[in-house]
């Protein structure tokens, strides 16, 4: 019997990449039992993306099974990405993807739809029901930075560079990032870090709450394996309710946050101990 998957945002399954389809665009996918784990693959080119790297993403997460509670974000290779396909700034752009040039000349409607298909690449890695842990070694530039600024946690090697390099090419990032950028630094550190296109090494990650943990690259994997452990020690369910708690926070008054509270807490006791429904 074909596994529950969880319902994509338009409430259907889009039909899922093979691994063929995902080798060619330069992704790989794999579920082992709680733990999915997708990998940026094309460390010759340093795992720049596409668009077709976005479209997969979203259908990913589209057919993540529901069994899935930790998502890794990693990347094959010296980088974990340098971002977008540089030839998007050529006339040619990337073949049958369109260019800068060819998005430039999309109505309204037509470049929002395109950005929003690219931008639900990243944010599926935000759904309650998952946390998704980012694996970052070496460069992660403007969609690198956002792809790794999507996911609920930073593990990150000794050797890490984040650098938001979009104003520095007279673009802005639309990929997601501001927002978590914003929430993870503040807003002065952002505007510092993204308006001056400045290299953030793994020291200063750390310190301001950019990477909750530097290790050496040797240790990457297993740094994000222990963590990976770890989160899936507690009741699933409850994870999933602390998540969106935690997530609404900002959002709300104290008093709104204490009645969701309440709110979510009711639902747990009910699942637990029997109850009014
Ligand atoms: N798009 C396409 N190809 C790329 C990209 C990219 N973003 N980045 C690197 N490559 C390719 C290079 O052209 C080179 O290909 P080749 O071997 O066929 O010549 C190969 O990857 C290796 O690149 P090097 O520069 O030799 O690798 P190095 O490890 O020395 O440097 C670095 C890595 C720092 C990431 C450098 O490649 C770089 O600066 N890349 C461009 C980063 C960038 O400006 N990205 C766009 C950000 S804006 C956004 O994402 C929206």
């Amino acid at each position: 019997m074909a596994e529950a998957k969880a319902p994509n945002q338009r409430g259907g399954h889009a039909e899922e990449v093979s691994a063929e389809a995902l080798a060619e665009i330069g992704l790989r996918f794999e579920v082992d039992g709680e733990i999915a784990t997708i990998t940026l693959d094309r460390p010759d080119k340093r795992n720049a993306q596409t668009f077709a790297t976005w479209s997969a993403l979203a259908r990913i997460g589209d057919n993540l099974p529901e069994r899935v509670r930790i998502v890794v974000v990693k990347g094959e290779g010296p980088s974990f990405s340098a971002g977008i396909d540089l030839r998007m700034f050529t006339p040619e752009g990337v073949p049958g993807q369109g260019s800068f040039g060819s998005a430039a000349r999309l109505d309204g409607p037509a470049f929002e739809e395109r950005l929003r298909q690219a931008q639900s690449g990243f944010l599926w890695l935000r759904r309650p029901e998952i946390v998704s842990i980012a694996a970052v070694q070496g460069h992660a530039i403007g969609a690198g930075f956002q792809l790794a600024l999507a996911c609920d946690l930073r593990i990150v090697a000794d050797d890490v560079k984040f650098c938001m390099k979009e104003p520095a090419l007279g673009l802005v990032p639309d990929l997601t990032g501001t927002k978590p950028l914003v929430e993870l630094v503040g807003q002065a550190r952002a505007i510092d870090i993204c308006l001056t296109a400045r290299i953030v090494e793994a020291q200063e990650a750390l310190s301001i709450g950019l990477a909750e943990r530097v290790v050496p690259g040797d240790e990457l994997a297993k740094a994000v394996q222990d963590k990976t452990a770890q989160l899936l020690t507690t009741n699933r369910d409850a994870a999933a309710a602390t998540k969106r708690l935690l997530q609404g926070a900002a959002g709300r008054t104290l008093e709104e946050q204490c009645a969701a509270e309440g709110a979510e807490q009711a639902q747990r006791l009910r699942a637990l101990f029997g109850g009014a429904s």
